[in-house]
Parts: structure tokens; sequence; C-alpha cells
């Protein structure tokens, strides 16, 4: 199926599940149970917003993969598997802050972010009903506009991060950002990881970097930032993945890169 297809159908399912998030999120949200810490929640609109994008895909697209971040993974027999975060920023949902995001992007391969190949995503904030979407060599857009990163010199480079939900990990990421602070403009925390690389892609944010994400947190946002441009990769000449991911133009992705290598650990590196 051309991508442009995979992309109008990862659209037009992210749209029905940013509506239901958002008369959810107006009827007041429930948390239904804690994952990975008791900081990691899940809400019942989580389940229910996943619940409503496996069905519609799976009734548009019945061959194929699904994995996401609520319901596991199922494997198909077409080769693609739709990557799927119901509600991304669960924690911007669940305090009402409106930015969070509604996730869905399609992947040749295994569902694996190190060897897969992103065909086509869609990340809709349901709370400005703000559309970002991309097709491999199709270039990205926001609504109609097509995107393009623009260069910045570190110096005077705003920086999107993220933390995980575990203290060790965050207490890890608070000491590289201690180091980083001081060599960029600024740095931002927004709290919705597939948002930030739209953010990298339509120029709110000159770079994004995140240690520990999941593959249902860049699948769509990762094939953004790179169709407007920008370079997405792990550490060390890595590709990105649950280890680490930066995405920036060509040339701040090479020194923040650099910069971010010098701090952090031989052993943080592997972890
Ligand atoms: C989280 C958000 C956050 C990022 C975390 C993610 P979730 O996803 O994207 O910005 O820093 O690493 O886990 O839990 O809200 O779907």
């Amino acid at each position: 199926m051309p991508t442009d297809e995979l992309m109008t159908i990862a659209r037009s399912v992210a749209l029905a599940a940013g509506s239901l998030a958002a008369r959810r999120r107006a009827e007041g949200v429930e948390i239904a149970a804690s994952k990975s810490s008791p900081e990691d929640v899940v809400t019942h609109a989580d389940r229910e917003t996943e619940a409503l994008i496996r069905s519609m895909l799976a009734e548009a697209r019945p061959s194929d993969g699904f994995f996401g971040e609520e319901s596991g993974a199922d494997v198909g027999s077409s080769g693609l598997t739709w990557v799927v975060d119901p509600i991304d920023g669960t924690v911007n949902y669940l305090y009402g802050i409106p930015h969070y995001a509604v996730s869905i992007a399609a992947v040749e391969g295994e569902p694996d972010p190190s060897t897969w190949r992103a065909l086509a995503g869609a990340v809709v904030n349901p709370a400005n009903d703000e559309v970002f979407t991309a097709t491999s060599g199709g270039g990205a857009f926001l609504g109609n506009r097509r995107l393009q990163v623009t260069e910045a010199e570190l110096s005077l480079a705003l920086v999107a991060t993220g933390f995980s939900y575990s203290a060790d990990q965050r207490r890890e990421q608070a000491r590289i950002l201690t180091g980083l602070i001081s060599q960029v403009r600024d740095i931002r925390r927004m709290g919705t990881a597939s948002l930030d690389l739209c953010a990298v892609a339509c120029g709110r944010a000159n770079a994004y970097f995140e240690k520990g994400l999941s593959p249902w947190d860049h699948a769509a946002g990762a094939l953004i930032a790179s169709e407007a441009g920008a370079r997405v990769t792990g550490l060390g000449g890595a590709p990105a993945n649950k280890n680490f991911l930066l995405a920036a133009p060509p040339l701040l992705a090479e020194r923040l890169e650099t910069t971010l290598a010098n701090l952090y650990t031989r052993e943080e590196k592997l972890a």
C-alpha cells in the first residue's frame, strides 16, 4: 500500500482517538493502574483510546501487526506493524495540561526501532487540534504546511528533553542536564516525547534528546522530525533506540552528540 494511504489511515484514526481522549479529559480523568513505578500511571482513557485505535486499524488493515503502549504486541502477516501510543504525555493529560498526543506510526519489519523502517506517521494534539504527519520520502507537515528544520549554534539552541519514571534514571538525567544547561540557550521539559520531536520538526525547539524512550513514544515523531530534515540518531553513531535518541538539524546534532557523549560515563552510554 502506498505510504500516503498509510498516513491517511494513521491521521484519521489518530483524529478519532484524539476526540475520544479529549472527551474523556473533559469528563475527568481517573488513574486505572500504575506501571513501572507509582509515577508511571495508566488512565482508563489510555486503555479505552488504545482499544478504539486497535479496532479501527484492525478493520482497515486486518493483516497488519499492532504494537501499543497499553495492550502489547500482535504479530501480523503483512510485514507491517502499527506502533501506537494512545495518549503520549499521560502526566500532562492527568493534570489537564493541554499538551498530550495520540501517536500512530506504520513501520516495516520487526517492531524494533533500531531495525524497523517507519513508513508513515501521525501525531495529533487533541487539546489544540494540531496534526503532524509524515511519509517516508514524502516530507513532514503540520496541517498543510510543509516543515523544514533550520540549523542553530549549540550555544543558541533551545533543547527539549524528557525524564524517565525511574528515580535512578532521573538522577542520571538531571546530572547530564547540569552539564549541558550552561552550553545551550535553554532547556525545555514539555512532557510529551512525540510532540517534542514534532517541535524540532516545526522549529519550536532546535533539538530533542532523551534516554530510555519506548518505541511508541518516538515511532511517529522520529519520522516527522527526520522528514523535516532532522538527523535522528543514537549515541556514538548507533541508531536511535531505547538507550538514546537525539533529533536535531544535522550540524547541531553532531555538536550535541559530541557534547552529550562527553557527559555520559561509559557505563551510562551502554545502559
Ligand atoms: C512519556 C512522555 C515523556 C517522556 C517519557 C515518556 P507517556 O510517555 O513522552 O515526555 O519524557 O519518557 O515515557 O508515559 O506519557 O506515554
